[in-house]
């Protein structure tokens, strides 16, 4: 069959490489790629966040599968377009989509649903949010109903603090539209840990669980980004534990979400923390997590393409394959100075000498020029490898990763470290 895949970033390089391998794979295009992308796809210029451009590519070109990446297409809708066209397309509807768009939404649900989370208030009205942000004690964490590419939340350790933020997100409007409602809630203590589910017909197939490192520094320090690293599976999280998230979590989540006629497709990731009194949803998204599906996909041993189809078209079969043995490691090599401002433009050298059968180098901001790879983005590219233990597959990343070469070219050099 003919695929598409949007996006532009490492998890779209992962789910084409992925993809590519399958034997039911005929075209497979990405829109609008990368550099890397363009080894195991063709590229398409398309800005995916217009519905018809894309609808219109994908009935042009006898697409009979379009996989989304980006949250922000599919909290516009992608999906129902796509279904009203008679086209297949992996993801959500837009009603479903809301468990990420919109935090607020996704609270009450839990709430109306039993899924376990932390306690909360919504606001709407920056006085009564600035007079009530003491009642759950400090810290207390501030959260933007809409989305913020990530960084719509603060964690306040004083009353000072939290109001700063609510003037920041309410009144300065720093997120636009997305702060005019924000959450305040209770502050959890424990390991982050991320599960994402594939999801269709009802039925729900849980990957192994992963870890992100969203802070830019060693030891989790400097502001957050989009991640820089991740590994999976996480070696502390129990059995027992893996089976209160799918019972308390995701069987509730599937079934509150076709109660209320909004049956949930697509992959629905869960950020938990684990916390003393068992797991407790931090965040939903309705997308596969950057940079954890780099690190998940090469533990597949079911065929990524058939699953994806399977649910879409159906349901996800009962069961998904998994090397038992093996974990991988995936460290994200960023330009100086990102998440804020950084340089575009420097030429990358050593990308011919990292690949073996167990290690790959995904691609995220990069393009190819001449004969030269060049920077374009904050997150350049990132090295996965596996092997069957998780210090054997950290060694092996970083022995990948020292032989990117470019100007500035920065990393941390502690993915999975807390794991060992
Ligand atoms: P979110 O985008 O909601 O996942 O929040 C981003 C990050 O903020 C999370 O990955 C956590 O590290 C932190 N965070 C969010 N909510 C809480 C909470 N209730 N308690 C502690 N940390 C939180
Ligand atoms: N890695 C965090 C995310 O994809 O949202």
């Amino acid at each position: 069959m003919n695929v598409l895949v949007l996006g532009s970033g490492g998890r779209e390089h992962a789910l084409a490489w992925a993809i590519s391998r399958s034997p039911d794979v005929k075209r497979l295009y990405v829109a609008p790629g990368n550099g890397g992308t363009a080894a195991v796809a063709k590229n398409v210029a398309l800005d995916t966040e217009d519905l018809d451009a894309v609808l219109e590519f994908a009935l042009d070109n006898a697409v009979e599968l379009t996989i989304v990446g980006p949250e922000a297409p599919l909290v516009a809708g992608i999906v129902d377009r796509f279904r009203d066209a008679g086209q297949r397309c992996f993801g959500p509807s837009q009603a479903a989509a809301r468990l990420e768009g919109s935090k607020v939404f996704a609270k009450e649900f839990m709430k109306r649903h039993g899924v376990p989370s932390a306690e909360f208030a919504v606001f709407d009205e920056p006085q009564a949010a600035k007079a009530r942000v003491s009642d759950l004690g400090f810290p207390v964490v501030i959260k933007a109903d809409g989305l913020a590419q990530g960084k719509g939340v603060v964690v306040a350790e004083s009353s000072e603090q939290a109001i700063s933020a609510l003037d920041e997100i309410m009144v300065r409007k720093k997120f636009g539209d997305s702060g005019s409602r924000v959450i305040v809630e209770e502050f959890l203590r424990g390991e982050e840990v991320s599960i994402h589910s594939i999801c269709g017909g009802g039925r729900a197939v849980m990957l192994p669980t992963s870890q992100d490192h969203k802070r830019i520094f060693d030891r989790d320090r400097g502001p957050n980004t989009g991640g820089m690293g991740a590994y999976a599976p996480v070696p502390f999280v129990t059995a027992k534990q893996r089976d209160a998230i799918y019972e308390t979590v995701v069987k509730r989540t599937l079934t509150g979400m076709e109660k209320e006629g909004n049956p949930f497709t697509g992959v629905l990731y869960a950020g938990l923390m684990m916390t003393d009194a068992g797991p407790k949803v931090l965040e939903f998204n309705v997308r596969f997590g950057d940079p954890e599906t780099q690190a998940l996909l090469p533990l597949m041993k079911s065929d990524l393409l058939r699953l994806l189809f399977e649910s879409t078209n159906s349901a996800p079969p009962e069961t998904v394959d998994f090397h038992g043995d093996r974990f991988a490691a995936t460290v994200v090599v960023a330009s100086q100075g990102y998440p804020g401002a950084y340089k575009k433009g420097e030429t990358i050298e050593g990308l011919s000498d990292i690949e073996t059968p167990q290690r790959v180098v995904f691609h995220a901001g990069t393009k190819r020029d001449g004969q030269r790879w060049v920077t374009t983005g904050g997150r350049v590219l990132a090295v996965t490898a596996w092997e069957p233990g998780l210090a054997a597959a950290i060694k092996s990343t970083y022995e990948g990763v020292k032989r990117v070469k470019f100007s500035g070219a920065y990393w941390r050099t502690d993915i999975g470290k807390k794991a060992l």
